[in-house]
């Protein structure tokens, strides 16, 4: 392509070396949907005949049809998608072949393809977190009954309802994903190519048409900044980085939850392993690759920080390296995100009722506590006298070695005389989770409307 200036071939190694070839081609779609566009505007301005328009056109339906069949012949020598693709074009059909790339440079057609290419997968992205979100509603549905302890720091907190700590996960990713929807009104919202090499096209091709045709919002403000940008791959891979964040943090919890120690779900077949020593074994692999791999999506953001960082005006062969830290996180965030939807599954998601109501009923953890220091406060008590009072109470059933389910009236009035016997009715958890009537709380009917909230913006 632009052997005219040299006498000397590229070294192998530097062939090999400088070749993006073997992952770019990835981009073979958006490069023939760019180059059918800048055709249109050639033909338009007079540059290309009617006939060499269609030539083009029959052109790349063959080549489509080639590379979706697996017959196209990607070649090393040929660098990268867009030198194969235009090779393989005039090979086919001749000069009009030659005369595409007129006023166009490789930097404002890869910049095009990529950022084409990033608005696809970030509809991907929200799709395949749109059915994760629905598996998990559909395990909130099931077990909206089931009480179980929620924690902080760890420790036994507050007794909730299962489906809210779902809803919980639902909800974080729904309202982390509406930021994919973003990328194509910001980051991604404009054209790149008529930028040329830094400096704009030379031939009056309607950038306005092209922006059009390619679905960006706008043409290029600044050609330099156009072809140096590479914002749109930032915010998608931190998009990436974000969700596996909050996975791992889900698939911590699933792991969690199907040790013995827990022992809230059993995890199904189809998404643990065995061990090839111990034949007791059923390892949540699943969740922990999902937990593993979000510290190779982070290094990805932080590999394209890095390498865009002190770069000059404008594009620099370094800007090659930004395809396989997109391609790598958008994949693995992906697949991790159909992962978890076949853990959420019904099928591998099994809930342990018993084993789940046997960890209320031993009473670690004192979560009826917070019972009684709200009576208290009914009672007219302020409430740092009641916490005071209840943290006696939970100290003398602690030391006798018993639950709050054995209290009687004596015990409450060994502890204080403002504990009245009454209050043994009010020490269960299904009450101090009904008192949680706020919007966002744990109360029945407050989680069954945010519920029914979630699955509804999952058909917007
Ligand atoms: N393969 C290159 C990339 O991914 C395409 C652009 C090359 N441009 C150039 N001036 N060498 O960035």
């Amino acid at each position: 392509m632009w052997q005219g200036r040299f006498s000397g071939k590229p070294d192998k190694l530097m062939q090999e070396f400088s070749q993006s070839v073997s992952f770019d081609q990835r981009l073979w779609r958006e490069d023939i949907l760019g180059s059918l566009a800048y055709a249109a505007e050639l033909q338009r301005i007079g540059i290309l005949t009617e006939k060499e328009l269609a030539d083009i056109h029959r052109g790349f339906k063959q080549i489509t049809e080639e590379i979706e069949s697996g017959k196209f012949d990607w070649k090393v020598e040929l660098e990268d998608v867009h030198m194969n693709i235009e090779s393989r074009l005039t090979e086919l059909i001749g000069d009009a072949g030659k005369k595409l790339h007129t006023g166009r440079s490789r930097n404002d057609q890869v910049a095009t393809d990529f950022k084409m290419w990033c608005k696809r997968v970030a509809k991907e992205l929200r799709d395949a977190i749109n059915s994760l979100c629905s598996q998990i509603a559909g395990r909130a549905e099931e077990t909206i009954d089931v009480i179980i302890p929620a924690y902080t720091h760890l420790q036994r907190a507050m007794p909730v309802r299962m489906a809210h700590q779902l809803i919980a996960y639902g909800s974080t990713l729904h309202i982390a994903s509406d930021q994919l929807l973003d990328l194509p009104y910001g980051s991604a919202s404009d054209l790149p190519l008529s930028a040329g090499a830094c400096s704009g096209n030379s031939f009056q091709v309607s950038e306005v048409h092209l922006a059009n045709s390619l679905g960006f919002l706008h043409p290029p403000f600044n050609s330099m900044r156009s072809v140096s940008d590479r914002d749109f791959a930032l915010d998608l891979v931190f998009l990436c980085a974000k969700y596996m964040t909050h996975l791992s943090r889900i698939a911590e919890d699933m792991i969690l939850w199907s040790t013995a120690e827990f022992g809230f779900i059993t995890l199904g077949d189809a998404v643990t392993t065995g061990s090839s020593i111990m034949p007791q074994k059923r390892n949540p692999d699943a969740c922990e690759l999902v937990r593993g791999k979000t510290g190779r999506v982070v290094g990805h953001l932080m590999s394209l920080f890095t390498l865009l960082k002190g770069l000059p005006m404008t594009y620099n062969r370094d800007l090659q390296e930004d395809k396989e830290a997109v391609f790598d996180a958008t994949d693995q965030t992906l697949a991790c995100l159909r992962v978890m939807a076949l853990v959420f599954s019904k099928e591998n998601f099994k809930v342990n009722r018993e084993r789940i109501q046997a960890h209320l009923d031993s009473g670690a953890g004192y979560m009826e506590a917070m019972n009684v220091a709200d009576w208290l406060v009914l009672q007219g008590v302020p409430f740092r006298d009641g916490h005071d009072i209840t943290g006696r109470l939970v100290k003398y059933v602690e030391q006798k070695g018993m639950r709050f389910a054995d209290l009687t009236a004596e015990d409450l009035a060994a502890v204080d005389k403002r504990l009245k016997p009454e209050l043994l009715n009010e020490l269960s958890l299904e009450a101090l989770v009904e008192r949680k009537q706020v919007y966002a709380g744990t109360a029945k009917a407050r989680v069954l409307e945010r519920l029914a909230e979630l699955k509804s913006w999952l058909k917007e």
